[in-house]
This record gives C-alpha cells, structure tokens and sequence, in this order.
C-alpha cells in the first residue's frame, strides 16, 4: 500500500498512530521486539504515522544538545529497524505545531482532578520528582496528537492503556459537546503476545534502562562482542533443562523468548532442538541470532547518523504528510469550538 503524500487522496487503509518518546540515547531489546517490530509489521495494513514525541521529553528537563540528539538517534532507529518512510509517515512531534494547538483544546476539556487523578502522575509526584504542568497535562498533549489523525488504533504497551482511555473520554467529550463527527474515538490496540523481554541479570524484571545492570540490558547500540558476552553470562537456573516455563525457569524461559521472536522458530521448535543440550549452546545460539539481527540494524543506524541532512529530509517530509492531515483536523475543531477562522 503506498503512503499518498497529496491530502486530498488519503489512504483507504485504516489509520494507526504511535509515538515513542526520546527519553534515551539508544533503544534496547525489549522496546524494539516489544514495539518497534510490531510498528513495521502494522504499516503493511495500515495507514501508519510513527512519531518521536519530543514535545512530551520535555516534561523532564533536559540538555538542549541531548535532546536533539536524542530525538535524531529515536527517529533513526524506527528506520533502521524497518519503518518504510515511503509506506509510513515518520516525524517529530514538534514539526505539527497543530499538536500543542489541540492540546490546549483538550486541557480545556479536562478537569483539573481528572488530571491529578492519572496515575503515572501521581506515581512521578510520589517519587518526589517536583513535576511541572507539563506533567500533569501530558495525556491531553498525548491524547491530541492520536485524535488529530482521526486514529483507529494505537498501537502502545500495557502501560498506556490509561492514557489512550482518557483520549477515548476526551473525544467523546468533544463530540458530546461540540456535536457528533467531530473527533473519531480510536481503539487500543495493545498487541497481544507482544514478547516480553526480561533483564538479562534478574529475569524477574523487565529489561529496562534503569534496570538491575548494564549487564542486564542489550543495547541495540552496543558492540555485536559485548551483547554476546552480556548473554553469555544471562542468570539461568540450576537444573539443566531448555524448557519454556516462565515461573521456574524465567532466564532460560526469557532466553528462548528472544531468540524465537529474531529467528522466527517457535517455542516449541527450540526446545525440541535443545533435548539433551545445556545452557551452553543455548546461550551461544541466542547470541548469534542477536548479533545476525543486530548488525544490518547497526549498520543502517550509523549511516542515517552520519548522514544528518537525509534524515532530517525523511522527517520533514513526514511532517510535511502529518500537517496535511492536522491542518484539516484543526480547521474542523477550530470551527466546533467556535474560533473564528484566520482569513487566508
Ligand atoms: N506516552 C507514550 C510513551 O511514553 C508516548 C506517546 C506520546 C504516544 N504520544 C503518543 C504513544 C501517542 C502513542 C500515541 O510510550
């Protein structure tokens, strides 16, 4: 399915739209089998914008530089890890200036114990971080960037589930309010049997930045020796049997996971070629599949940074199909809401 980039000839293809945020300095294996692959696997059936939400980064301080760099390394790595800017819009948040336009909307549509009410809020305020309004309004800024594209899914992770509700009460607010036809309420789209990576170093955890140790975590930056020697020394069990169970065996379970979603072998496959072998081979073979899939992506990933100027005309053409759609969005709220058009 081709991304038509003229407005007046919009995909037929239902629309999904996800964003991930330039919160760090690379991805690791968990966020890119957990949702970057599904990301390339949806834009063949969908209609797809991916954006790098640099507008909600700065809810918490950051170096200007870092930021930036962040925000290059993030969009590089949804290309490199398969995200077809031709088939995809790809873009920075920021470039739409129409997002912080319908954010205030939707702050204007939320009430202030709504807010104060989410929890990874409360959870930030609880941590003693001193958070800013920012903060307490970044599910509205998030919940106009998925209803300014009329979004039918939102493909995110479990933990965002209370974010896409409140977007779901919010455009249904707005039409309840405004009249019907005015926001399309999306779906989530919270993809099923999306792996789930654990710490290398404490299987009982996610794989997270600020996990257990470095040692834990796979960067997809990292050197192809490094990670083959991080799962080398991956925590296991003491019997000595490949076999699938997540409540006993969470490193070997955690290992067999990560290696059928890169090879495309199945649990069961694994284990049945594993009879009889020890942790050894197991850990020697996820390692050569990570690094097989690792190296195309490194490659393509330093050749996007050493080249700037291509990526940053990939975003702006991204941009450039993302504020078709906003502007037209935005006439429609403007004139719901009763602004007076601006005479062109
Ligand atoms: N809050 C999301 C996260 O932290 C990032 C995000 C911002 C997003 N806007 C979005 C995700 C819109 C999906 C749709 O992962």
């Amino acid at each position: 399915m081709a991304r038509m980039s003229a407005p007046d000839a919009p995909s037929a293809a239902p629309r999904i739209l996800s964003g991930m945020q330039p919160t760090s300095d690379s991805l690791h294996l968990g966020n890119y089998l957990g949702a970057l692959v599904n990301w390339v696997r949806l834009q063949d059936e969908f209609d797809a914008f991916y954006f790098v939400a640099d507008l909600h980064a700065l809810t918490v301080p950051t170096d200007p530089a870092v930021l930036r760099q962040r925000t290059r390394v993030t969009a590089a790595q949804f290309l490199a890890g398969g995200v077809d800017p031709k088939r995809s819009a790809v873009f920075c948040q920021s470039h739409v200036t129409e997002h912080a336009e319908l954010g205030w909307v939707m702050n204007c549509l939320t009430a202030e114990g709504e807010a104060r009410r989410m929890t990874q809020f409360k959870d930030k305020v609880a941590k003693g971080g001193n958070a800013n309004v920012g903060l307490l309004t970044y599910p509205m800024l998030m919940a106009a960037d998925i209803l300014m594209y009329d979004a039918a899914y939102v493909p995110v992770g479990e933990d965002q589930r209370q974010h896409l509700e409140i977007t779901r009460d919010l455009a249904e607010r707005f039409n309840a309010r405004f009249g019907d036809g005015g926001l399309v309420v999306p779906e989530p789209y919270i993809v099923k049997g999306a792996a789930k990576i654990q710490d290398l170093q404490d299987p009982a955890a996610k794989m997270s930045k600020t996990g257990s140790s470095p040692k834990g975590l796979i960067d997809l930056m990292q050197d192809p020796a490094k990670i083959a020697k991080n799962i080398r020394s991956a925590v296991t069990d003491t019997d000595a049997e490949v076999r699938y169970d997540v409540e006993h065996k969470p490193g070997v379970s955690n290992l067999l996971v990560i290696h059928s979603v890169l090879s495309g072998s199945s649990i069961e496959e694994l284990e049945a070629s594993f009879a009889g072998r020890g942790y050894g081979d197991l850990k020697k073979e996820v390692a050569d599949v990570v690094v097989e899939a690792l190296t195309p992506f490194q490659a393509r990933m330093r050749e996007l940074l050493d080249d700037p100027a291509e990526l940053d005309r990939i975003l702006a053409s991204g941009a450039e199909s993302a504020r078709a759609v906003a502007r037209t969005t935005m006439e429609r709220v403007r004139e719901r809401v009763g602004l007076l058009p601006a005479g062109r």
